[in-house]
Formats: structure tokens, C-alpha cells, sequence
């Protein structure tokens, strides 16, 4: 039986006036005082995803923390929604994942009027105001980007080029396409032999990837030399094309992608990979410590950011047991 705050309150009280105060009054009172989170997902693109979700999701259990959960299908104009859902059930505090950076004041402010504070997790928005978020709690993707061209610029250290690129690129406007372009550009741009020739948005999906990869191997085929997928899944569609038209990823064109999930891992122990950058969905417990800090009043740091590494090739077989998404 489900009863209201003021109605439990009343309980305690008249059974204080009894003397016969009892445990299941009290308990009562505490699933009541549960702080409740409300937290707008992107959607469900890919295996980091579903990973992020099932850590978000088991963290608040957890922390007995209520979360409230919506998925908005890859949607900015859903999440939008959605956080305007929580605040009209005026929620303790709202985390969510941007699917894009830009478009946030109007909804924000409205959290702000609302004293509804708000947490953002893994993707970063483009804001003026930062006081319109408490901290973000995720990757650096730039740093990302940076660790990708690094690898590249390795690789073909003592290769005259041309090393032609065919880059699969994230959602368009989302912060890890963003920053993963921009991170490999300021790596290879004083390097003439590198050459992005082709470059589109897969959505971060294995469908979209290999949709993409299909075309991209029509117009260049055998011209392409490396591809730089944003993301695993996209990576792993580009794979299926690749051999659907006869070609050899990993061997033949170098295969450079983001996030190390098992999927990842799985094609680079098969050789069809050649390096995987991480980029950590594991950001539930971290969440969970923060909303609580944040209902306590106490201070946060701007940004909490995520540990990672790059993972070559070399050591996927040995490191694929202890993978954990
Ligand atoms: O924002 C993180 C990115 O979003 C991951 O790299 C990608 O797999 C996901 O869909």
C-alpha cells in the first residue's frame, strides 16, 4: 500500500502520542526521504551505450537513489521533453547525457527558475552560462581525438604517404564527433601526406557505419588506406563492408576506433582492427557520488574526468578476458 508523505507523518505522530512508535512507521518516513534523479539517456546507438545505461541503472540501486529514466532515441527535442517532465514532478536533481552540444539555455534556465540542480554525464554542452550546470562528470574527447592522430602519426612514421583517411564520424553536432575530428586534425594538419578524403556521419551506429563505408567504398575502393570511426559499432559496420567487398580491415586498411568494448577488443584479437582508444561508459558510481554531494550542498569540481588509454592490437587477446563492457 502506497500512503502520502503527510499521511505517514501523521502516522508517526499519533503513534509517538501512543507511545507505540514502530519500525515500519520510520520506514515509512525513510523511502520517503530517498533522493530521486531524473535522467534523460541519448538513446540506445550503441554497445557503449547500453553499458553507460546498465552502470547509471545499477549505481542508483546501489545508492538507493530513485532514478527516474527516459531514453530519447538519439532526439535532442525527447530530451528536451524529458527534462521538462522532471522538472514538473520536481525531481531532487537531473543528470543528463547531451546528445548534442548546442540548444541548452532554454531548458537549463528553466531547471535554474525550478532550483533544480543539473549534472551533466559524458557529452558536454556548448553554454555560456556554466552556472546553468553543476559539474560534468565524462571524457575528454579532444584528448581522444589527440591519442587516435598520435597513434596514426606512429604508424606511418617512416611512410612517405599518401595516407588517405575515410572518416566515420559521430552524430553530427554531438561533443565526441566534434572533438574527435578536431583532436585528429591538430595532430596530422602540418603533415601533408595525411588526407581526409571523405568524411560522414555513421550516428554512431554498426548500421550507419556500414551503410557509409559502403558508399565510401564505391567512390575511393582501393584508395582508401586508414579508417577512423568514431565509435565501435560504426567500426565494426565499416568491417562487415569491407569484406563484404572483398577487402582485408586491418591488414590491407588500417582500422582506428574509439570506446574499447568488447566488440572492439573481439576484432582487434581477429586482426581486423588495428587500435581501439578508450572512452569509459562506467560513470554510475561517480553520478551517484555526485547527486548525493549535490542534495548534501556540498562543493563539486567543474569537471570530473574520466581515466582512459589506448589500447593497440598487440595486447587485445591477453586483455579481452577482463574487458567489462
Ligand atoms: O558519447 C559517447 C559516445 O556515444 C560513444 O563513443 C559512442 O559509442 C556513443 O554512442
Amino acid at each position: 500500500m502506497t500512503i502520502s508523505r503527510r499521511t505517514a507523518l501523521r502516522v508517526i505522530a499519533a503513534c509517538v502520542g501512543a507511545g507505540t512508535l514502530t519500525l515500519s512507521a520510520f520506514s515509512v518516513q525513510a523511502e520517503d526521504k530517498k533522493i530521486t534523479l531524473g535522467f534523460a539517456q541519448v538513446g540506445a546507438e550503441s554497445a557503449w551505450r547500453t553499458a553507460n545505461t546498465e552502470s547509471v541503472k545499477s549505481a542508483a540501486a546501489e545508492a538507493k537513489i530513485n532514478l527516474k529514466f527516459s531514453d530519447a532515441q538519439q532526439k535532442q527535442e525527447n530530451q528536451i521533453k524529458a527534462i521538462r517532465s522532471y522538472i514538473a514532478q520536481k525531481v531532487d536533481v537531473i543528470a543528463f547525457s547531451p546528445v548534442v552540444e548546442s540548444g541548452w539555455e532554454p531548458v537549463l534556465l528553466e531547471a535554474k527558475a525550478a532550483k533544480i540542480p543539473v549534472i551533466l554525464t559524458d557529452r558536454n554542452i556548448d553554454v555560456k552560462d556554466t552556472s546553468l550546470y553543476v559539474t560534468m562528470i565524462g571524457s575528454d574527447f579532444m584528448e581522444e581525438g589527440r591519442r587516435g592522430g598520435h597513434w596514426i602519426a606512429d604508424h606511418y612514421k617512416n611512410d612517405k604517404g599518401p595516407v588517405n583517411i575515410a572518416e566515420l564520424q559521430g552524430t553530427v553536432g554531438s561533443a565526441p564527433a566534434n572533438d574527435r575530428h578536431s583532436g585528429l586534425i591538430e595532430v596530422i594538419k602540418n603533415d601533408p601526406k595525411f588526407k581526409i578524403i571523405a568524411s560522414q556521419s555513421g550516428d554512431f551506429t554498426l548500421a550507419g557505419g556500414k551503410q557509409v563505408m559502403e558508399a565510401f567504398i564505391k567512390t575511393y575502393g582501393n584508395k582508401i588506406n586508414l579508417v577512423y570511426a568514431h565509435n565501435d559499432d560504426m567500426a565494426l559496420g565499416a568491417i562487415q563492408a569491407m569484406e563484404e567487398a572483398g577487402m582485408h580491415p586491418g591488414k590491407d586498411v588500417i582500422v582506428v576506433s574509439f570506446d574499447a568494448t568488447k566488440g572492439g577488443f573481439q576484432a582487434m584479437a581477429a586482426g581486423k582492427m588495428n587500435v581501439d582508444v578508450e572512452c569509459s561508459p562506467l560513470l554510475g558510481p561517480q553520478l551517484m557520488s555526485a547527486v548525493k554531494d549535490v542534495v548534501a550542498g556540498k562543493p563539486l569540481p567543474k569537471r570530473i574526468l574520466t581515466e582512459e588509454t589506448v589500447f593497440p592490437m598487440s595486447v587485445a587477446a591477453q586483455t579481452l578476458p577482463t574487458r567489462k563492457y
